[in-house]
């Protein structure tokens, strides 16, 4: 992201760098090519569509989550790319149009497969596969954790359930800066699965590496060609986080400062419902104007009644003032995709910067509020 802080015409609004994602682009495409991978966006972490389309020339297709996220994929796409579901949360009744436009389902469940095999179209058919094998300590982020709801687990897979089946599906971690998970993961998909592998045709290694803080990609590098030389198999990536999230950021406008007990309190134009994660996971997102050896400390809080509506305490070179700008960096990811207009305070626009250049994208009014809550 930007050193300087950029500053739209309207407050908040997120703003998305598209240098930012060419580089990630670029790093992808230099995986693509050293590989031979396929490369999917995970869209669920920004389903933005200016983002899609950017990024579509650059990668193999999408990866999707539901019937809505493959509609929406598929309007961006061309015929030649793919886009792959993998969800528990496949609805009997969308079955049919999921299959029309999908290119891979991978079944999260025994159940699923058996429902999905029963009409025979032109789908690639995978398993979604649980390795049981953790690599974080907090369980909500972790899909190995005991009782999962999230694959078949490996140590259970029998002969019968390849039958009908393509390909793999495999997502075990979030945020990972280290590739020793797919490595140790690889070794144990080999050690069960090694009778069905020559028989596949793809395996989905899945998103959750934040492949441009890799500084050595070869050993991954090294893993897929493997596994396309040793299985003729094709191997994709899916991720989400590592393209998007650096490239934007949340700016917001000091709209009343007070003192409380002691502390001085900034309130914003914006809320944590612009960015839930800082709630729901007590994420303490990174401020560009702050300065830990600053020598003044403001609480920043969202202007919603909730009075945990705070995005944290942070220290600045100067106290703050009404109409100062804060701007949350690295919010890329699962941010605009969760926000909400809680307590009736609209989304912020959206903006796309280029090399300075910043062009307002999506603009949010009342009406689009009063349609969300309208008969
Ligand atoms: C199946 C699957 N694939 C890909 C991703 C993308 O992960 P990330 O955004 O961490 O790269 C996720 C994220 O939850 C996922 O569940």
């Amino acid at each position: 992201m930007a050193e300087k802080s950029i500053i739209p015409a309207t407050s908040p609004a997120f703003i998305i760098d598209q240098q930012v994602i060419q580089q990630a682009a670029d790093n992808l495409a230099y995986i693509r090519k050293k590989s031979g991978c396929r490369v999917l966006y995970s869209i669920k972490a920004l389903p933005f569509v200016p983002l899609l389309k950017w990024l579509q020339p650059y990668i193999d297709g999408f990866s999707v989550s539901s019937l809505f996220e493959a509609k929406l994929a598929h309007s961006v796409l061309n015929s030649s790319q793919s886009i792959h579901l993998a969800t528990p949360g496949i609805r009997r009744d969308e079955q049919a149009e999921l299959n029309d436009i999908c290119t891979h389902i991978s079944f999260n469940s025994l159940n699923q497969k058996e429902v999905f095999l029963k009409n025979k179209l032109p789908v690639s058919k995978g398993l979604r596969i649980n390795p049981k094998l953790s690599f974080s300590n907090d369980e909500r982020f972790d899909p190995c954790r005991l009782h999962s709801k999230l694959g078949l687990n490996i140590e259970k897979v029998q002969v019968n359930d390849f039958l009908g089946i393509e390909g793999i599906h495999l997502h075990t971690v979030f945020s990972q800066q280290d590739l020793a998970p797919i490595i140790k993961t690889l070794d144990k998909i080999e050690l069960y699965l090694s009778d069905y592998l020559p028989q596949l045709e793809w395996v989905n290694l899945g998103g959750g590496y934040l492949l441009q803080e890799i500084n050595n990609l070869d050993p991954l590098l090294a893993v897929i060609i493997r596994l396309r030389e040793k299985y003729q198999i094709e191997v994709y990536l899916e991720p989400g986080k590592d393209i998007v999230n650096k490239a934007v950021s949340l700016v917001t406008t000091v709209i009343d400062c007070f003192e409380s007990d002691g502390k001085t309190i900034a309130v914003l134009d914006s809320s944590i419902n612009h960015n839930p994660e800082v709630f729901e996971f007590q994420r303490v997102p990174e401020v560009l104007e702050a300065n830990k050896q600053g020598n003044f400390s403001a609480l920043l809080v969202g202007s919603t009644c909730l009075a945990g509506d705070v995005f944290g305490e942070y220290r600045f070179n100067q106290a703050i003032q009404v109409g100062d700008k804060i701007s949350f960096i690295n919010v890329g990811a699962y941010t605009l995709v969760k926000a909400n207009r809680f307590n009736g305070y609209n989304l912020p626009d959206i903006y796309s910067v280029n090399q300075g250049e910043l062009k307002c994208l999506k603009h949010y009014d009342y009406e689009n509020y009063r349609q969300q809550w309208d008969d």
